[in-house]
């Protein structure tokens, strides 16, 4: 597949700082997850597109444990599987295309997306995502 091969290419290719959007912490999401939850430590958290970002580590980190992160690219779950190691067990780590009907049927208290609906150029793949959030 197309897409995921460039986003592969894109993480193994790149170490993990070097990419624009890397930030060695995203205290915004943090902060708006710490917000949305009302720091209820066991509110279930979805990262779509979550790559490599250090969010799942600081969201360990605060003692948040539903934890799924969902990524096209495999080699950017891994890098950040590796590195929160055994802390990440909880962790659900899915490697899927959001335009595809990949979500477990289940609700999320928070749903974080951090530059990933912005990655999709076609009105398609938006609206398949929009559809996949929606009635999975
Ligand atoms: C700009 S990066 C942002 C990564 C992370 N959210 C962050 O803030 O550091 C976009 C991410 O979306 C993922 N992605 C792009 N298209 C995707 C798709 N169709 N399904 C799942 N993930 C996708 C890429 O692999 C990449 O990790």
């Amino acid at each position: 597949m197309e897409v995921q091969q460039h986003w592969e290419g894109v993480y193994t290719k790149k170490a993990m700082d070097q990419v624009s959007w890397f930030r060695p912490h995203l205290e915004t999401s943090a902060a708006l997850m710490e917000r949305s939850t009302q720091g209820d430590r066991r509110a279930s958290i979805i990262d779509v597109g979550g790559g490599a970002s250090t969010l799942v580590d600081d969201l360990l980190d605060l003692g948040y444990r539903d934890l799924t992160i969902v990524d096209i690219s495999q080699a950017a779950l891994e890098a950040a599987r590796r590195r929160v190691g055994a802390a990440g067990e909880s962790v659900r780590w899915l490697c899927a295309d959001v335009t595809q009907p990949v979500f477990p049927v289940r609700a999320y208290d928070v749903w974080h997306d951090r530059a990933v609906f912005h990655f999709l150029t076609s009105a398609s793949d938006r609206a398949a995502y929009i559809r996949n959030v929606a009635t999975d």
